[in-house]
């Protein structure tokens, strides 16, 4: 019998606790393994806080809340802990861990494939609303947010409509634009902006002024990465107390050139939808990923093939390798593939590439 980990790890987003549960049922269920759940990424390892979970236990007599509640209940972290990498590591140990399931984003694998070359047996799935982990098709999470930011497109329109307004979404995505590219389309964008491609004032204004033409209205929706360049050309962000950056306020700096480009003849509003897209139920496509992932990555234990990430390729769950996920980096839009070629091919504005 395996005694396995099982942790989230970096930003939350819907859909960890569906892999949870499908992790928990078919560790226990399916193979008869034990499964402790890690409190809080790795500092629950460097503090030896962790769970045991049973499919009983996270039923809740019926309730079953584990496949429709956002969140984890495992707790997650996604800034650097106090904690030095020998005390996680042996957290692993003293927990009697046989191998660890983490679900994570591309930079929390990146560390904890780091972690595993102490000796952990490590298999990875992947997590973000921002889908730039690399060689998978699908992060969970991003589908619901997908949804989320569409939705919020179409609220947008009704208000900017009865205004005569441009109305200007920024989205999540620091380096990424994918959640900004996706939404922008299934949500009628007139312009989407991501950090993967330059785009120009210019040519920004010339879209809108077209669209107002096009509408004899001044309605146009801008969907926006927080990452994407600014008017001038810089990314926008604070610092907080600790000293860290976040971004944001982009979208604001873009209504505000927009209204001094036009002398006031188009007028601007910015919306910043921030952690609302992590939130919330996911989406079935989102529960389905999850428990289809969890149930592939106790199957890797089982066979013991680590040092693995499941993933989506097209409508299969196949194993890559952590090494070569981690290689490759954060996955970016390719500007000229893809979504980049949808959105253009219906008259979006991406930039000048
Ligand atoms: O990595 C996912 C992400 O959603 C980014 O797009 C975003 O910049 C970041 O998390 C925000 O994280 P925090 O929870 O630290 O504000």
């Amino acid at each position: 019998m395996k005694r396995i980990g099982v942790m989230t790890s970096g930003g939350d987003c819907p859909g960890l606790n569906a892999a949870i549960r499908a992790i928990t049922r078919r560790a226990v269920n399916g193979h008869g393994f034990e499964v402790l759940g890690i409190e809080d990424a790795v500092a629950g390892l460097a503090q030896r806080r962790a769970r045991p979970l049973s499919p009983t236990l996270i039923d809740l007599d019926g309730f079953d809340p584990m496949l429709s509640t956002g969140g984890t209940i495992l707790g997650s972290i996604n800034k650097p802990i106090d904690a030095v990498a020998a005390d996680i590591e042996q957290g692993y140990l003293e927990l009697g861990l046989d191998a660890l399931i983490a679900i994570g984003g591309d930079g929390s694998l990146a560390i904890l494939q780091e972690h595993a070359r102490s000796g952990w047996n490590l298999v990875g799935i992947p997590k973000t609303i921002d889908n730039d982990v690399a060689l998978t098709d699908r992060s969970i999470g991003f589908d619901t947010a997908v949804r989320t930011v569409t939705r919020a497109c179409a609220q947008l329109r009704t208000t900017g409509v009865s205004h005569d307004r441009v109305m200007i979404l920024e989205t999540m995505g620091r380096g990424a634009g994918h959640l900004a590219l996706a939404s922008g389309i299934a949500g009628g964008a007139d312009a989407i902006l991501i950090p993967e491609i330059d785009w120009k004032l210019e040519g920004l204004v010339a879209t809108v002024e077209a669209t107002r033409r096009r509408r004899n209205h001044a309605f146009a929706l801008v969907v926006v990465a927080e990452g994407a360049r600014s008017p001038l050309g810089d990314t926008v962000t604070s610092t907080d107390v600790k000293g860290r950056e976040h971004f944001g306020g982009v979208g604001s700096a873009i209504a505000r050139a927009l209204e001094e480009a036009t002398e006031g003849r188009i007028e601007a509003r910015a919306t910043v939808l921030g952690h609302l897209q992590r939130g919330g139920e996911p989406s079935p496509m989102d529960a389905i990923l999850a428990t289809e992932f969890g149930i592939h990555a106790v199957d890797l234990v089982a066979e013991e093939r680590y040092d693995t990430m499941v993933s989506l390729q097209g409508t299969r769950i196949e194993a890559v390798r952590l090494d070569d996920v981690v290689a490759r980096g954060a996955a970016l839009v390719d500007p000229a593939e893809e979504m980049a070629h949808t959105a253009r091919s219906v008259g979006i504005y991406l930039g000048e590439s």
